[in-house]
């Protein structure tokens, strides 16, 4: 199928790679010449393990080009899917412009019978929205649904492997333009649910608002956990092993961030209530996420304090590992209220380090290793769990630092070799660990999830 994809970002450069690589003809469309021109010379914008080389071999098969023009590529397309951007408006809900001024210059380049997916994710009602407008062409143009769940750092796999698929449409020719689109997915046995627009839509913002709400939980019963004693990596086994519950995204730390958790609870929040639904348990979830990042930076602050402007080494910037992105990172927001209390932060990681630059600037520095962020600090704070930073020589770490203190924010280091370095290891939710000391059970036990 010949198809359009509008947005080269995260979710349009991944969802159009890997139609390509199931056999469809794929044109990616932006806005951003820059991006454009990079992606046609070969050399792709993001950090996304395994797109490089997958670009690089659709774009040599031929099955996948870029363009700024979008009308040229509305009119060959088939189907058009839009996975341009949708942030946060200041009100609370959603900023629908990019959405809507796609749609329209979509709608004005039809000249003939199309399909409009919508991959961004938008409020329940929006495709309802789009179809209205769509109406108004002299050319049929189906709106549906397709919401996307991939993950950034796993996004191929995602979509490749995905848990489920699902379609949102209104008519039975809708879901089979969807159907033939995913047909070698579906042959490959993968979960189609079909169902209405409004119903996908809320599907995806439930899937996250819940997703969250399972990290805020955690997090808040970290906090119990530290206060009486436990130990929250056992407790998430405890509490996990039940296959009702499971243990996926209950793992403690400084909580969540990205692009698409913090926007998505907040707009739904903003849509129940503008619709006088009381979001009693939503209404917590991004209040215990901020709490969560200001505890955090309270203990560094105390472990360090009587230090005249304390040098902390801050170890991550990410969201989280395998990406670049720090939209909404508490790793980025960790730096900046570390940095207005007064201390010195060095921080360094191993893709996000230019991102981080263009909006931090020189609030924080910038280092090009590990061991130069760590020389000379008074405390190490671990904010993104990169693999890199669990297999760190603690000897070698204890050396180079004035301090002795290492804070682990995403609970991934093995405490037990930290404090056998002559460190002190502090977690979120664990018993702290003395110099020379270690703990039974789990120790340095990273649980997938
Ligand atoms: P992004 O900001 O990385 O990319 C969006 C791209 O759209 C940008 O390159 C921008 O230049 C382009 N764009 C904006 N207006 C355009 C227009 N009129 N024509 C052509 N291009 C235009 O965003 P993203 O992270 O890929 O997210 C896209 C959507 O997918 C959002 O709704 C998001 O919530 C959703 N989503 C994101 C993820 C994720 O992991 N990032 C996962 C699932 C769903
Ligand atoms: C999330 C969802 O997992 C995807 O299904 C969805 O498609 C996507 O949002 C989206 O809509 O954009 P993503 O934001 O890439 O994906 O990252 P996650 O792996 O979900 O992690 C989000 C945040 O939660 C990260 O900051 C991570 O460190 C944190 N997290 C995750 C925890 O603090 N604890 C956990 O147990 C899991």
């Amino acid at each position: 199928m010949n198809i359009a994809v509008i947005g080269c970002g995260y979710v349009g450069l991944v969802s159009g790679t890997c139609l390509a690589a199931l056999g469809h003809q794929v044109t990616g469309v932006d806005v951003n010449t820059q991006r454009v021109a990079a992606l046609q010379a070969g050399k792709v914008p993001i950090y996304e393990p395994g797109l490089s080389e997958m670009i690089l071999q659709q774009t040599a098969a031929r099955r996948l080009t870029f363009t700024t023009d979008l009308p040229a590529a509305v009119r060959e397309a088939q189907v058009i899917f839009v996975a341009v951007g949708t942030p946060p408006s200041p009100n609370g809900g959603y900023d629908l412009s990019m959405l809507f001024g796609a749609v329209e210059k979509i709608i004005q380049s039809a000249q003939s019978s199309k399909t409009i997916v919508i991959k961004s994710t938008v409020p329940p009602g929006t495709g309802e929205k789009v179809a209205q407008l769509a109406a108004q062409s002299n050319h049929r143009l189906e709106v549906v649904n397709n919401p996307e769940f991939l993950r950034e750092g796993t996004a191929i796999r995602d979509f490749m492997n995905p848990d489920r698929i699902v379609f949102g449409a209104s008519t039975a020719d809708g879901l089979a333009v969807l159907r033939e689109i995913y047909q070698p997915l579906i042959d490959r046995g993968f979960n189609i649910l079909s169902m209405g627009r409004a119903s996908a839509e809320l599907s995806k913002f439930g899937a996250n608002a819940m997703l969250a709400m399972r990290i805020s939980f955690i997090n808040e019963l970290s906090r119990l956990a530290s206060a009486v004693g436990a130990d929250i990596e056992s407790v998430r086994m405890g509490i996990g092993s039940d296959p009702r519950i499971g243990p996926a995204f209950l793992k403690a730390g400084i909580g969540y961030g990205g692009s698409c958790f913090p926007k998505d609870v907040a707009a739904l929040l903003h849509q129940m209530e503008s619709l006088k639904i009381e979001p009693h348990l939503l209404a917590g979830v991004e209040k215990a996420n901020q709490q969560q990042r200001q505890h955090f930076v309270g203990r560094v602050l105390e472990a360090v304090a009587g230090i005249k402007q304390p040098e902390i080494a801050l170890w991550g910037l990410a969201f989280k590992p395998d990406t670049d992105d720090i939209r909404e990172s508490p790793a980025v927001d960790i730096a900046r209220l570390l940095a207005t209390a007064g201390c010195k932060v060095r921080a360094f990681d191993p893709e996000a380090m230019d991102n981080t630059q263009r909006v931090l600037g020189s609030t924080i520095s910038y280092t090009t290793d590990i061991i130069s962020a760590t020389t000379g600090a008074d405390a190490v704070v671990v904010a993104t769990d990169w693999p890199i930073f669990i297999t760190q020589n603690w000897h070698t770490i204890k050396q180079v630092m004035r301090g002795t203190h290492i804070f682990d924010g995403r609970n991934c280091l093995a405490s037990g070799k930290v404090g056998a370095a002559g460190l002190h290891y502090h977690a979120v939710g664990r018993p702290p660990i003395s110099p020379g000391g270690g703990r039974e059970g789990t120790v340095g036990v990273v649980v997938a999830g």
